[in-house]
């Protein structure tokens, strides 16, 4: 197993068969050295900077039905609301103060939010902000509508592929969903010119090894700059509710693989894993992550954006935690840093 691990370094990738064995027989005693081969492989790179990014959830509306997901248009219980433009330029000043240089809009899938308004919104932003990157999250769209978000001035696109199994993404979404056209989505965004990012959740139900591996190799095809990752968590509202967990185990190992895979990429360590575990953010940058997502939606609507239960969003979570949260990575070695944080190619 330990020459996997080396292999993996050397080379940067693994075939098929050999993820599955790893993954199959992931052995906890050699966590630590995967995850020191991950961390000097984000040294080399990137030294001991962690890149924060500035995650404003402006609308919880989705027309979507994913089966995991708190915001689904089924779940009537959840409580809807849209944040104003207004809302959105008072987040990034905020943020801009305190030290982000990138944005993330993220959001459910709302038409109310059409082409034009996005694109408003990202001008705006680019105005007032022109040092900042600004990265959308706003689920599938077409080539056009990508296209002039693009042109409008946006920077980066986080597109969650969620499986690379096609059968797996049919029991995780509803008919109308499907993985080409997610893929494809993928490869419009790239081609237009976004820096790109996907990813998939760590123990979502039916997720089996030979799965994750699939992920693994899609995502070693793909080539984004960024990697999305958490471990699944259930929401009481979904039917889901009583499927277990995704582990902090196996979300660790998994960033570990993944930044050997892509030494340059940019990984999150997500609000997700640091909700599993109180730990989880700090352990995900000891296992190879580099970028921390504080949430700078404002309070008062932070409770509403529940993907799953018991999101965290309090202390070192929320942007105001910030000087909190550079405390804590000075103590595992990091510094945060008042930066965009591009992509480095690290090959
Ligand atoms: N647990 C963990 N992650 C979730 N997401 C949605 N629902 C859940 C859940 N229950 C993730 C999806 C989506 C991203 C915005 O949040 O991967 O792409």
């Amino acid at each position: 197993m330990k020459a996997l691990i080396d292999k993996l370094a050397s080379e940067n990738i693994l075939t098929r068969d050999e993820l599955v064995m790893f993954i199959e027989n992931r052995d906890p005693d050699l966590d630590s050295y995967l995850f020191e081969r991950a961390v000097a492989v984000r040294r080399r790179i990137y030294g001991n900077d962690i890149y924060i990014r500035g995650l404003i959830e402006f609308t919880n509306y989705c027309k979507n039905d994913c089966l995991y997901c708190g915001i689904r248009r089924s779940n009537k219980s959840a409580a809807r609301y849209r944040l104003t433009d207004e809302d959105i330029l008072t987040c990034c000043k905020t943020g801009y103060e305190l030290g982000f240089r990138t944005f993330v809009l993220q959001g459910g899938d709302d038409a109310y939010y059409n082409d034009e308004r996005i694109c408003a919104m990202i001008r705006a932003i680019k105005t007032w902000y022109p040092d900042c990157a600004l990265t959308l999250s706003i689920g599938e769209k077409s080539y056009e509508s990508c296209r002039a978000y693009f042109n409008a001035g946006a920077d980066r696109y986080l597109l969650r592929h969620e499986t690379a199994d096609d059968i797996h993404y049919k029991k995780l979404h509803p008919d109308e969903m499907l993985l080409s056209a997610r893929k494809q989505c993928l490869y419009d965004l790239k081609a237009i010119g976004f820096q790109v990012g996907c990813g998939f959740m760590v123990g979502s139900p039916f997720q089996t090894a030979v799965h994750l591996a699939e992920d693994l190799l899609f995502i070693k095809d793909f080539e984004p700059e960024m990697v999305g990752i958490g471990p699944f968590i259930p929401h009481h509202d979904t039917p889901f509710a009583r499927e277990p967990a995704g582990t902090l185990e196996m979300t660790l190992f998994m960033l570990a693989l993944i930044r050997l895979l892509l030494p340059g990429v940019l990984l999150p360590s997500t609000t997700a894993l640091g909700t599993i575990d109180p730990a989880g953010r700090e352990l995900g940058i000891l296992a190879g992550a580099n970028v921390i997502m504080p949430n700078l939606s404002p309070p008062e609507v932070r409770e509403k954006y529940l993907l799953y239960d018991n999101k965290s969003c309090q202390g070192e979570e929320a942007a105001e935690g910030l000087e909190d949260l550079k405390k804590t990575m000075e103590e595992i070695g990091c510094e945060i840093v008042i930066d965009r944080g591009d992509y480095i190619d690290g090959s």
